[in-house]
């Protein structure tokens, strides 16, 4: 198994370093358009090995794709990150052409990849690589609501005082500070509805915590958040290699699916080996569904700055 992450910045390398660590690939490479970066990254990386007891070989390449060939997952991490209060979206201009770039580039040594997009606007990049690639769309994953769940589930266990890890609870919609919808009435604390033990004013906090989740780790940090971002990126390459049929809120093309088509937009799907397998239905309410076509026009919105670039 070979996995590639293209972009070795801070959600690049912590995506990488949770590969190795994980094991889910026998060979990794790190790319990196700045001299130097991704190969230092992966030495650094590389001398973690001896004490962690990994087994992954990580490899550093200054923009050589050729590096990169035969790999079954590419993670696409490339781009700027947001500064203390920019929007994802103000991201376009600079990271569409990357990504395109990038995802050509990619195709060119491996053409039989399955890809995962991180960089921002999430959804309108993920949206860009379908249609730039023309790849079956089973192959293009956006991340964007395997984070914020993650981040929803750590915002409930605050409030309820549990484990993160014995939350059930998805966001769906756009991966942006307006789009994304965590669908609370649906959320279980091991399969108990959370709203049970929350009152209705710590429920409009969690959701709206939730939804400007990264813009409160960027205004702290100064620059956009890692170690989640990076995480869900393994955990999705993790279901991948593995075949594991698991469960999470991806960015992926609809037909019809949840009323809408022609656009790449978050909702449950279980993810394998063949990529994103299968969307689930659940059941949006007419609240839940309003929020979620009107998603869905903010993204479209984005998608069509794309024509003008
Ligand atoms: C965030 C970036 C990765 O939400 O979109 O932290």
């Amino acid at each position: 198994m070979k996995i590639t992450v293209v972009g070795a910045g801070a959600v690049g390398a912590t995506c990488a370093d949770n590969i190795a660590r994980k094991e889910l690939a026998n060979e990794l490479v790190l790319l990196d358009i700045k001299e130097g970066l991704a190969e230092g990254k992966a030495q650094d990386m590389m001398q973690t090995a001896a004490l962690l007891g990994f087994d992954t070989r990580i490899t550093g390449s200054t923009n050589d794709y050729s590096k990169t060939a035969g790999s079954d997952v590419v993670i696409i991490t490339s781009g700027i990150p947001r500064k203390p209060g920019m929007t994802r979206e103000e991201l376009i201009g600079t990271n569409a052409g990357i990504v395109k770039t990038v995802c050509e580039n990619i195709l060119k040594h491996s053409p039989n990849a399955i890809i995962i997009v991180i960089s921002n606007p999430m959804d309108t990049m993920t949206y860009l690589a379908l249609t730039a690639t023309g790849l079956p769309k089973n192959r293009i994953i956006g991340m964007g609501g395997t984070l914020d769940s993650s981040r929803f589930k750590y915002q409930l266990s605050q409030h309820l005082n549990c484990s993160p890890a014995d939350l059930n609870a998805v966001v769906v919609g756009g991966h942006g500070d307006t789009t994304m919808i965590p669908l609370i009435r649906q959320a279980t604390w091991n399969s108990v509805p959370v709203t049970n033990f929350l009152s209705a004013e710590q429920q409009t906090k969690i959701v709206n915590d939730t939804m400007v989740g990264g813009a409160t780790l960027t205004k702290l940090i100064g620059t956009s958040a890692w170690y989640a971002p990076g995480a869900a990126g393994a955990a999705l390459a993790e279901a991948i290699v593995r075949d594991e049929k698991k469960l999470f809120t991806c960015c992926v093309a609809l037909d019809g699916e949840y009323g809408q088509k022609d656009i790449c937009l978050g909702v449950p799907v279980i993810i394998g080996k063949n990529g994103w397998e299968k969307i689930l239905d659940f059941g949006l309410n007419a609240d839940e569904q309003a929020a979620f076509n009107k998603s869905a026009e903010a993204v479209r919105n984005m998608n069509e700055v794309l024509k003008t670039l």
